[in-house]
């Protein structure tokens, strides 16, 4: 028997796949596809205190080997979550990780206070690094004051662990995540997508109505890999690493250069049960080369 657990701290997850915030919906739409009980975790689509609408049409391009997003935080609001979501998460075994979005330090806080109050949730993904909800980009996630002073004030007001997720829209990426540790945060989960744009060569316009969207799919798996080594090499808190994580094999690349746990994103979206694939295709590896345990291989690089 394979042992796939590990273990974050703060909590427990029966293996290391989490699906990724804004890419699982709220969980509810994947469960007519496989068991949710069986995932790590899920992350559910980042929510503001108040509903959002997001940005206009267009705002999804497809690219060579990625997708480009400048989907804008479209959500319900903590309120509606809480009241015809959250009672229906409940009955599955695995963690269910609220992704929390503010548009300023205030709205992070009153999102958590809000949620503090509701049952069955594990954790809070702070979402710091959405880069397609200003036409600039910019996010908290790009300084490393801005990063510490909202960590800090949301970990204050939380009464759950919190996971600050980083933008990898920056020249050192470490440099942020240490700011979010030393702000209090119990992990880091990167990368987040990566500014990017298309350009319509018939009319000459950028194709996404926000001008700039995230990146994600194969296209980001080198860059986001080389930033979750970087980070996993100087952090004391867990690791949660994401970007183009399609295959068992991805996975692997994430967990053997440091990742406790790893997210599986835009795959969702090509195939809903990708990440239930994964991990089995984890389970085969282990299989294969006589691991116990998973969790040896974590941060097990020969480099
Ligand atoms: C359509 C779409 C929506 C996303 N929405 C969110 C979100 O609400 N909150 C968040 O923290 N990340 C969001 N992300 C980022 C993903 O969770 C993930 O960090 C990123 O896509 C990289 O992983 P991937 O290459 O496996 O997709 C979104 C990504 C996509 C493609």
């Amino acid at each position: 028997m394979i042992d796939l657990s590990v273990d974050l701290g703060f909590v427990k997850l029966k293996n290391p796949v989490i699906a990724s915030s804004g890419t699982f919906g709220y969980g509810l739409e994947f469960a007519p596809f496989f068991d949710l009980s069986r995932l790590g975790a899920f992350v559910v689509k980042g929510l503001y205190f108040c509903a959002k609408e997001g940005n206009p049409p267009p705002r999804l391009v497809e690219t060579s080997s990625g997708l480009l997003n400048a989907v804008g935080l479209q959500g319900i609001g903590v309120q509606r979550f809480s009241e015809e979501i959250l009672p229906k998460l409940r009955k599955f075994e695995t963690a269910i990780i609220v992704n929390v979005c503010g548009e300023s330090e205030e709205e992070y806080a009153s999102a958590v206070d809000f949620l503090n109050r509701q049952k069955g949730i594990s954790a809070y993904e702070l979402n710091i690094s959405c880069p397609n909800l200003r036409r600039d980009g910019l996010c908290p996630a790009l300084d490393s004051e801005a990063t510490f002073s909202v960590v800090s004030l949301v970990k204050n007001r939380s009464s759950r662990p919190v996971i600050t997720k980083l933008s990898p829209n920056v020249t050192d990426i470490a440099r942020i995540a240490i700011s979010a540790q030393e702000a209090g945060t119990d992990a880091v989960s990167l990368v987040n997508t990566f500014l990017a744009m298309a350009v319509d060569v018939d009319s000459r316009k950028p194709v996404l109505s926000n001008v700039f969207g995230g990146l994600s799919g194969p296209a980001i798996k080198p860059i986001a890999l080389r930033m979750v080594y970087q980070v996993a090499k100087q952090l004391k808190i867990p690791v949660i690493g994401m970007g183009g994580i399609f295959s068992g094999k991805d996975a692997l690349e994430f967990l053997i250069a440091g990742a406790k746990a790893v997210g599986v994103g835009t795959a969702n979206l090509i195939d809903p049960k990708a990440a239930l694939r994964i991990i089995e295709e984890l389970k085969d590896y282990c299989q294969e080369k006589g691991i116990k345990k998973i969790e040896e291989i974590i941060g097990s690089i020969r480099a």
